[in-house]
């Protein structure tokens, strides 16, 4: 008996799923155990998706060049009222009420799931995975976080044996390749995102992609399953990077590193440290090497130390190849589905109070002894300085940007405080404060 899978979506990455089963069939079979068979897709424009994935036409449900949306919903029906499918690849997108029905009763009906849809997972999780369990199915999920980069599978199965201590990466492709455009070339926000949307990187509303909340979908997974972190979505501080100015680019690279959307979480007790924000990271650290739209992983454990994986975390074959590898990974073992994480008491804290070196860039007025009084206020906070860029005088202004040795958040505002208060019209705007990560 094979292993039957049914596709809903046949867009960017439900067309590169089709095209590897059908490739790949023999290859997988070996691997698998069991045949693998494309028992059906769905797709609301099925002649257009054929055409484009080279995915013969009579493996798609329903007549027609195009199916009507109820024609589509009735062919999404007769998939999960079919007891001969075994796994439904979940390739439509969205995370509404439509997408959450469908999913939850693919795993009613007695069916895997396998889906590379961040958003589904990190708003309703907690739902589809208690839905899983109730069935005895599994949820594959290792196209959502990172694409290509097999990490949940690392996680589950490789670092096993860890006890991890902190995760960061680069998760989210569009953002690093308009802040590595920006670096190397110089080129502007507005120039680099038409270019990454050019590319096809970005989402269809690039919104997500430069708010940081595509990489906080992907983090909010992460973080439940290293973590055991019953943390919330929508309370994951994020912050995108559209905020970044050429001019942070700039003292960035003099101050030996490179800005980069860094998603990161780190375990300090029974705390842990997360975000997504952008961060300097220091050229010592391989994530400052990842550029354009490449995804990293770089996860600490306390046996094995340093690991990073670095891949693609977009496109169609790439993030296909990774919901291939669930669907063989469920036809081997699905009869025994993986154990949960299950929730460890862990408390999301803010970065904040976390120690880190930090970078501040200040705007001044450009007169003798202002590099002094900022320096005192820093010093006077017990905040060690560890270096001054040069000032960039400007017409009427002056820039310059000083690194700190590890300090918290609230020390740096306390000393912008310091400064505001007692040499009014010194700063001429709010310094702009990056973290570091070495
Ligand atoms: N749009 C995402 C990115 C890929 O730019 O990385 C899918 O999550």
């Amino acid at each position: 008996m094979a292993f039957r899978v049914a596709i809903l979506g046949c867009g960017t990455v439900g067309g590169g799923v089709a095209c590897i089963l059908l490739e790949q069939r023999e290859s997988l079979r070996v691997k698998a155990g069991d045949e693998i068979e494309l028992a059906t897709v769905v797709d609301l424009f099925p002649a257009q998706a054929a055409e484009r994935h080279g995915v013969p036409r009579d493996l798609f449900a329903g007549d027609g060049d195009e199916l009507t949306p109820d024609e589509a919903n009735a062919e999404v029906d007769r998939v999960l009222a079919d007891d001969s499918i075994d796994l439904v690849v979940e390739t439509i997108g969205g995370s509404g009420e439509g997408i959450v029905r469908i999913t939850r009763s693919a795993l009613e009906s007695g069916k895997h799931l396998v889906t590379a849809n961040k958003a589904l997972l990190a708003l309703h999780g907690e739902e589809l995975h208690a839905a899983a369990r109730a069935a005895g199915k599994s949820i594959g999920y290792e196209a959502s976080v990172t694409a290509a980069i097999p990490i949940i599978r690392g996680l589950t199965d490789g670092l096993t044996g860890e006890d991890i201590q902190s995760i960061s990466g680069i998760f989210n492709g569009t953002s690093n390749f308009i802040l590595s455009q920006m670096a190397s070339e110089g080129q502007s926000f507005e120039d680099a995102l038409a270019d990454a949307q050019a590319r096809g990187y970005a989402e269809a509303d690039p919104t997500l992609d430069i708010n940081g909340g595509d990489a906080g979908h992907k983090l909010t997974i992460l973080l439940r399953l290293v973590f055991g972190l019953d943390v919330a979505y929508a309370d994951l501080p994020r912050q995108g990077i559209d905020t970044v100015t050429a001019g942070e680019v700039d003292f960035a690279n003099e101050m030996g590193g490179v800005i980069k959307l860094i998603c990161f979480g780190q375990r300090e007790g029974d705390a842990v440290y997360a975000t997504v924000r952008p961060m300097i990271v220091k050229r010592g650290n391989l994530l400052s090497k990842i550029d354009g739209a490449t995804n990293a992983v770089r996860i600490v454990g306390r046996y094995a130390g340093e690991n990073v994986m670095i891949g693609q975390g977009a496109g169609s074959l790439e993030t296909g190849s990774a919901i291939v590898s669930d669907i063989v990974f469920l036809a081997r073992y699905g009869g025994h589905p993986m154990p949960e994480r299950p929730t460890s008491g862990l408390k999301l804290r803010p970065l904040g109070e976390l120690e880190l070196p930090y970078n501040i860039v200040f705007e001044t007025a450009d007169v003798p002894g202002i590099t002094g009084i900022v320096a005192t206020a820093i010093g006077k906070q017990d905040i060690n300085i560890d270096s001054v860029s040069h000032n960039r005088h400007g017409s009427d202004n002056a820039e310059f940007a000083i690194a700190t040795m590890p300090c918290t958040r609230t020390q740096i505002d306390r000393a912008v405080a310091d400064i505001q208060e007692n040499h009014p019209g010194s700063l001429l705007s709010e310094p702009r404060v990056l973290p570091i990560l070495v």
